[in-house]
């Protein structure tokens, strides 16, 4: 199995960080390929704009959709997104590695999805959801949280977990990919904090959670795919059919 890791932390040393180690480590420890986009590191650039576009297809106003559509059809695709999309093409598991920022993923990494996630190339309006382009991949992310566990679910004040991850995991879908649930690591504060560092259990809090997460890699074909409707269950208005 080849796995690709999209890691998305400004800091290699945070926990974040120690996390993606964790799963490089395990999984070629498992025997597997593994190849990291490391966004911040490599400089990606997370804003779609006119400028990532040479051949243009309407040149006096910019359309996001219009112009991905052009230079997929043209072979002009900017050279960073066309590395992502070949970077993933070649595994069989994708893990994105992000911590939680504002219940959701940071605005790096939700860039990389509105600029990776072409139209024309890896969608259509035929090629989405269940015919997806990356169809046959599994994806999962992996996310560490500052809120603790206790404070999620049920109205709790870390907010629905669920709802938080619908956004990335629908997006997923759409693009074919078969999505596992998250890891979460919660309670994550201040990793690289002296005091909280020299906190004997904020230690073995933190150790928990990486053998859980090299646990959780070893045994993923334990996890259930997180389930969603497909082209059976609508009907040609894209309603679910009853
Ligand atoms: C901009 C920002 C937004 C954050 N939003 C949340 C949040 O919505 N919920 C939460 O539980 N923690 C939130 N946190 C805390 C981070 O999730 C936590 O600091 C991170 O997971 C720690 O891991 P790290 O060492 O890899 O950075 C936020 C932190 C930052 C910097």
């Amino acid at each position: 199995m080849h796995a690709h890791i999209v890691f998305c932390h400004p800091e290699s040393g945070s926990f974040t960080g120690a996390l993606k180690d964790v799963a490089i480590q395990k999984l070629q420890a498992l025997g597997h390929s593994v190849s990291v986009s490391d966004l911040h590191a490599e400089g990606f650039d997370p804003v779609e704009r006119a400028e990532h576009y040479t051949l243009r297809k309407e040149p006096d106003w910019f359309s996001a959709m219009i112009e991905q559509r052009h230079a997929s059809n043209t072979d002009t695709l900017p050279g960073d997104v066309l590395r992502e999309i070949e970077r993933l093409e070649k595994a069989d598991l994708v893990i994105l590695q992000f911590p939680l920022w504002w219940h959701s993923q940071p605005a790096m990494l939700k860039g990389w999805f509105d600029r990776v996630f072409v139209s024309g190339k890896t969608y259509t309006s035929g090629m989405r959801y269940d015919r997806g382009y990356f169809k046959g991949r599994n994806v999962i992310c992996c996310v560490p949280v500052g809120a603790p566990e206790a404070a999620f679910g049920g109205g709790g004040r870390g907010g629905d977990v669920e709802a938080m991850f619908w956004p990335i995991h629908y997006s997923l879908y759409y693009m074919g990919f078969t999505v596992l649930p998250p890891f979460l690591a919660y309670g994550i504060q201040n990793y690289a904090g002296v005091t909280l560092l020299d906190d004997e259990a904020f230690r073995k809090h933190l150790e928990d959670y990486k053998a859980k997460w090299a646990d959780q890699l070893e045994h993923l074909g334990d996890l259930k795919p997180i389930k969603f409707p497909g082209w059976n269950d609508w009907d040609e208005l894209g309603h679910q059919k009853t």
